[in-house]
């Protein structure tokens, strides 16, 4: 694994994933047309770049990694003037970026944590995330103990709080996330606090060849929600996606568009929701 993979957490979507998440959020009612889109952790900007394709009026996207400069430029990103690109930490609350996009997109870094953070950076953090402190005081000063377990949490479960805190009310969030969010016990106060924040429409595990091309087989899923409170007896489809290719893709997203056709009946898996099993 190259370092920038190490430490940046960089496994870029494949288009064809991008294509079906922005396919899947129409279906159940986002609008991307005249929409502000932002990918707090964007890489080469392919959630970007697939949204302004789709009618996107205004797309806002940060990575932390310069070397991102270069295909910002060759893909033609960095000049549509739609697009406002930044190299920043994007999980800094000095960013305002409170309640500012329509839609939330992307696959923020996983499997690396939070080690090679500054003290200063993560006392920002504690002050501002709720997710790996819970319980905390928000006026309390973060003690020692608690930066240390700071440091060594998830960052994509902080970003997972950073995207529904840049979505407004009402609006979508695609994002992918390790299935282990959805199914790891220990993970359970990540689904409290995600639940009581946003309606969870979709969870489709992604096939372990979605992230091959960067050396990873991690078990992946893809989210789709919106920023609002669920109803009561709401319920949430999962489905896996058996391959990444366009074509499979585009088979389950018909048969996502309408799951109550036989077809559809036939096809989806009958999973017990992990969410609700502990
Ligand atoms: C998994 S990649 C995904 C990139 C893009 N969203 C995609 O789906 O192709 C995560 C990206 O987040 C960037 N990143 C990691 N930590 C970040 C931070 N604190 N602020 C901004 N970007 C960050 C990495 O450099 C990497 O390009």
């Amino acid at each position: 694994m190259t370092s920038a993979k190490a430490q940046f957490g960089q496994f870029f979507t494949p288009r064809a994933v991008v294509r079906f998440a922005l396919s899947l959020l129409e279906a159940i009612g986002a609008r991307l047309p005249g929409a502000c889109v932002c990918d707090p952790a964007c890489g080469p900007g392919e959630w970007l770049s697939a949204a302004l394709e789709a009618g996107a009026a205004e797309a806002v996207g940060m990575d932390c990694d310069a070397a991102m400069l270069r295909p910002w430029r060759e893909s033609g990103l960095a000049d549509d003037g739609r697009a406002t690109l930044a190299i920043a930490d994007s999980l800094d609350p000095a960013l305002r970026l409170a309640a500012r996009a329509d839609l939330v997109l992307g696959n923020p870094p996983f499997g690396t944590q939070l080690a090679g953070a500054t003290d200063l950076q993560l006392g920002r953090y504690a002050e501002h995330y709720r997710l790996p402190l819970p319980g905390r005081a928000p006026t309390a000063g973060p003690s020692p103990q608690a930066l240390a377990r700071l440091r060594r949490y998830p960052r994509e479960l902080l970003f997972l709080e950073r995207f529904v805190g840049i979505c407004r009310p009402d609006g979508w969030i695609a994002i992918v996330l390790p299935e282990g969010v959805f199914t790891n016990r220990r993970r359970r106060h990540v689904r409290e606090w995600l639940l009581a924040r946003v309606t969870l429409h979709h969870v489709v595990g992604l096939p372990r060849a979605t992230f091959r091309a960067h050396a990873t087989a991690a078990r992946t899923c893809l989210a789709i929600m919106q920023r609002r409170q669920p109803e009561p007896g709401h319920e949430v489809l999962l489905s896996v996606a058996d391959d990444c290719a366009q074509e499979g893709l585009d088979a389950l997203l018909q048969l996502l568009r309408d799951p109550s056709t036989a077809e559809a009946q036939a096809a989806l898996p009958d999973l017990t929701p992990p969410i609700l099993r502990d």
